[in-house]
């Protein structure tokens, strides 16, 4: 479950508390990969029924675009690259993990570095 700003969430009678995300370990690291206008973000994890990446986010201040992941399919999304943000994956097991989406580099800057 998840939610913008503040809430209160409830599952049989136990309040939920909100995922705190961490930073990404070793079994939970987040890569990008850049084409064209999109990036390619992959989790190097699990994707069994008992364990797997649930989801994978993309958080910026323009929109949240969310990717639903199920058992045995690749953990591996695409994403238009937009605003700077934050990407999320959360695991079934271990919890959100956040990293910052790489720095865009802009036309002007990559022109440039072409013509060199
Ligand atoms: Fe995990």
């Amino acid at each position: 479950m998840y939610a913008l700003g503040e809430g209160a969430f409830s599952c049989c009678g136990v309040n939920l508390a909100p995922l705190e995300a961490e930073e990404p370990d070793g079994e939970h690291c987040i890569k990008f990969e850049r084409a064209e206008d999109e990036w390619y973000v992959t989790v190097n994890h699990p994707m069994t029924k008992d364990h797997f990446i649930t989801f994978i986010a993309y958080v910026a201040p323009d929109g949240v675009t969310i990717k639903k992941l199920y058992p045995e399919q690749e953990a591996g999304v695409r994403f238009r690259i937009g605003m700077s943000g934050v990407i999320y994956a959360c695991c079934n097991r271990h919890g959100l993990f956040r990293l910052p989406t790489p720095k865009r580099v802009s036309r002007a800057h990559h022109m440039r570095a072409i013509e060199r």
